[in-house]
């Protein structure tokens, strides 16, 4: 990789030029190429998709459904197995609302999920009276035989600390069991090679993901399912763009994957996460992976023996993705994150990320994160270890 050439595609850094973003896994830089792509739009035909026959309109509904087949070919999918939505929250959400639930159907989940991929369900429990269980990564594939669930909810990277969850003895013994496995891909698609017939995603029912977490467009994210269980579902919404014929007693829903994106989209965004798409196929899922364990590899050796910072997951960084995250005992990390911003311009999140959950059950307050992307440079890294030893020579 190029990091050169890469960083001149992203116009932040001509504005920003000291900037160092560690917030990747919030969400990514957008290179030219995609910001050129939402401003076309806008420019040449910011028009609507799908429905009306004149050319412009025409020309729309063929690139928004090229971007699919793009995005479908990309995770390979077929292409009406790919519905557009604003990000992963909401593609969990239109299968959590979707299915038809019993009262009494379990869903698993491990205990580092976000909440976007926890809270769902706990709707469900509120709210239908289904049993949910947050369970240890290690214990989910006996759990599965144990309990019987209906779905698996899991993640494939924690957004907590980046560790992988190895996803295909979940999905064997799950299918074993009749149950369905929806997969939180929002940390996995952007950062290695996702394919849902093939690697350790493969024969996953459902998987979620957003744009903007790699380079796409604000709002933009991706619900894959498998077709005939996306026919089975509920939409979430109804309205135009979903509906086939209605009259004052009834409706009939279009087919996938109109059946499941009802109203106008968001076409800037979608034309937007197709360049990004493209953008990142040509950087190669596989350079990115290697680029950011290489820079994890960086500030874990870095910062591993300073005793006052407490690594959050695994010490050994290949088991963390593109993933740092820490605490200092006693300091609050928005006082850590506002001093990296302040003494050398590096962009970190602090808090807890939306897995509030975890944060609760192991009495931690609050963490710092780093999160890289293939933008980042080895400097970048060693500039953070250094400005973090002097950070912690403070306490
Ligand atoms: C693992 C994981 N799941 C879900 C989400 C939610 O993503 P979005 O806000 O794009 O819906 C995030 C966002 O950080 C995430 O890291």
């Amino acid at each position: 990789m190029d990091l050169h050439n890469i960083r001149q595609d992203f116009p932040i850094f001509k504005n920003q030029p000291n900037l160092v973003y560690f917030d990747n896994a919030c969400m990514t830089l957008r290179p030219q190429c995609v910001i050129d792509a939402v401003r076309k739009y806008y420019e040449e035909y910011p028009v609507c998709a799908g429905r009306s026959a004149y050319r412009l309109a025409e020309k729309l509904t063929a690139d928004i459904e090229d971007v699919r087949a793009n995005v479908a070919k990309f995770i390979g999918a077929k292409k009406e197995e790919v519905v557009f939505t604003k990000n992963t929250t909401e593609a969990i959400n239109i299968v959590a609302q979707g299915l038809n639930w019993q009262e009494g159907d379990i869903v698993l989940g491990t205990d580092k999920e976000h909440n976007s991929n926890l809270t769902p369900w706990l709707k469900l429990v509120k709210e239908r009276g289904i049993k949910y269980y947050a369970i240890n990564p290690s214990e989910i594939v006996n759990k599965i035989k144990e309990l019987k669930p209906r779905l698996v909810a899991v993640q494939s990277f924690s957004n907590l600390d980046g560790t992988k969850i190895i996803l295909s003895p979940i999905i064997e013994e799950a299918h074993n069991c009749g149950a369905l496995v929806l997969v939180d891909g929002a940390q996995a698609v952007p950062h290695e090679v996702v394919d849902v017939w093939r690697n350790d995603y493969k024969d996953v029912d459902f998987l979620a993901f957003s744009g903007h977490k790699m380079c796409g467009p604000s709002g933009t994210g991706v619900l894959y399912g498998k077709r005939e269980l996306l026919e089975k579902l509920n939409p979430l919404l109804v309205g135009g763009g979903a509906i086939a014929n209605s009259k004052y007693d009834d409706y009939e829903l279009l087919p996938l994957p109109e059946k499941l994106e009802a109203g106008l989209q968001d076409y800037a965004g979608i034309l937007g996460l197709g360049e990004a798409v493209k953008y990142i196929e040509k950087i190669g899922i596989k350079n990115i992976e290697a680029h950011e364990k290489e820079l994890n590899n960086i500030v874990t050796n870095g910062l591993k023996d300073e005793e006052k910072i407490k690594i959050i997951g695994p010490a050994d960084s290949l088991l963390r993705g593109g993933i740092f995250t820490f605490y200092i005992n006693g300091v609050s990390s928005h006082e850590v994150a506002i001093m990296l911003d302040n003494m050398a311009n590096v962009a970190v999140r602090s808090g807890q990320f939306c897995v509030h959950s975890w944060f609760n059950a192991n009495e931690v307050a609050d963490a710092v994160r780093t999160s890289f992307y293939f933008y980042n440079t080895p400097e970048e890294a060693e500039k953070f270890v250094e400005v973090m030893k002097n950070i912690i020579k403070i306490y």
